[in-house]
């Protein structure tokens, strides 16, 4: 429901032979696509739980990414998510994922490198990686303006915007791109 209400706004094609396709909601895991077949979608625009950081469901619930503990198991999760985003997919388009990092007993846990390599293995490509400020973020503000801790808090989440390659291109040349470094 809420993601029809958001989908519910007027806008002024630039191109006014553009025809607005069907929107199609599904609810499910993002591990599973199943209902979306291969290859059939133009952009894929996602922000998973940053592990347990924050919980989504107040027991352990197998459908929840937000409920596993371990850094490990996230990223193998995220891992068929990374698979499923790219099976369906079209060939050439972008799938952006904002992800962010967390600390525990006042050392840093590094999600965003490990969900960042498992979409690299399934096969996309990074076309950037966009700093994203956390402005409203009230332990960010309560650091800037004087309150003292032993570590630097979290200011940002990293939007990765990865690209499905186009079947005559060759990933080894994004692979092998530091050449001329
Ligand atoms: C960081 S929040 C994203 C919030 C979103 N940006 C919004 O404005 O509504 C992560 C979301 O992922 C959902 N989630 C958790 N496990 C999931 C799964 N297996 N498949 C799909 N979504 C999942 C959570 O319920 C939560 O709504």
């Amino acid at each position: 429901m809420v993601t029809r209400n958001r989908l519910d706004f007027s806008y002024a094609p630039l191109d006014t032979e553009y025809k607005a396709p069907e929107i199609r909601t599904y609810a499910g895991d993002a591990r599973s696509l199943d209902l979306i077949e291969n290859e059939t979608v133009d952009l894929i625009a996602t922000h998973p739980p940053y592990a347990n950081i924050i919980p989504y469901t107040h027991e352990r619930n197998k459908g929840d990414l937000s409920s596993i503990h371990s850094i490990d198991e996230f990223t193998n999760e995220m891992q068929q998510v990374a698979a499923e985003c790219i099976r369906v997919l079209k060939p050439g388009k972008h799938c952006a994922i904002l992800m962010g990092d967390a600390r525990k007993h006042a050392h840093f846990i590094p999600i965003t490198p490990r969900v960042l390599q498992v979409f690299l293995d399934v096969g996309f490509v990074l076309r950037e990686n966009i700093i994203k400020l956390q402005w409203k973020m009230k332990g960010t503000r309560e650091n800037w303006s004087g309150t003292k801790y032993n570590f630097l808090l979290i200011g940002h989440e990293n939007l990765y915007v990865f690209r499905k390659l186009k079947e005559d291109e060759s990933k080894t040349k994004f692979k092998n791109s530091m050449k001329w470094w």
